[in-house]
């Protein structure tokens, strides 16, 4: 028999359709509103913490679009990245986040300290790489969950490593796959 589909399988469902027309951002924003919402918890199967850094955990991956749980423990952060020219978009599932904001220079010289911006269950935020590049921590003093959709998929972006005030290329990796952990290094 088989199982009921739940609130992500619609999810899914509903993004395949809607990432097939790349002016409809604003439908991908309030599917992904509707579902943070509706406080479902099927997404909690992928929401696998690593102790070392924050988790990517992919949920699908198509040539369309990768949707992924993202777990933050309290004191991770992400690097300041860009989206390889791709669009983001992040839902809070679970805790809140903090979004910094950094403006590249075209000169090439330090990027820029833009604007900060909090993130609470339920909230969708939108980022391509003509608004800048962003860092993502947990903030409430606790660890957070968050949903991430990058159209198309983002097999590498830029970081900015602050230790030697330079762009390097950071290849992006999963911590796991449909819920299995995968093998480190992987
Ligand atoms: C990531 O996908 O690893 C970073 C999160 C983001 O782009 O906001």
């Amino acid at each position: 028999m088989n199982a009921q589909p739940t609130a992500l399988d619609f999810l899914l469902a509903d993004l395949d359709t809607a990432l097939a027309d790349v002016k409809a951002a604003a439908r991908v924003t309030r599917l992904l509103e509707s579902y943070a919402a509706a406080r479902s918890e099927d997404w909690r199967r992928f929401a696998l913490f690593d102790a070392s850094s924050y988790s990517r955990n992919l949920v699908r991956r198509s040539d369309l679009y990768e949707l992924i749980v993202l777990c933050w423990s309290q004191g991770q952060r992400s690097p300041i990245h860009d989206h390889a020219g791709q669009r983001c978009w992040m839902a809070v599932l679970d805790g809140a986040v903090r979004e910094s904001m950094f403006i590249p220079d075209p000169a090439g010289g330090r990027l820029r300290e833009g604007a900060v911006r909090e993130f609470g269950p339920g909230r969708v935020a939108f980022i391509t790489d003509e608004a800048g590049w962003h860092r993502i921590e947990p903030s409430a003093g606790r660890s957070a969950v968050t949903l991430h959709l990058y159209s198309r998929p983002i097999g590498a972006c830029r970081i900015y490593d602050e230790a030697r005030e330079a762009v390097v290329e950071r290849i992006m990796r999963y911590h796991s796959i449909g819920g299995l952990l995968q093998p480190v290094g992987a």
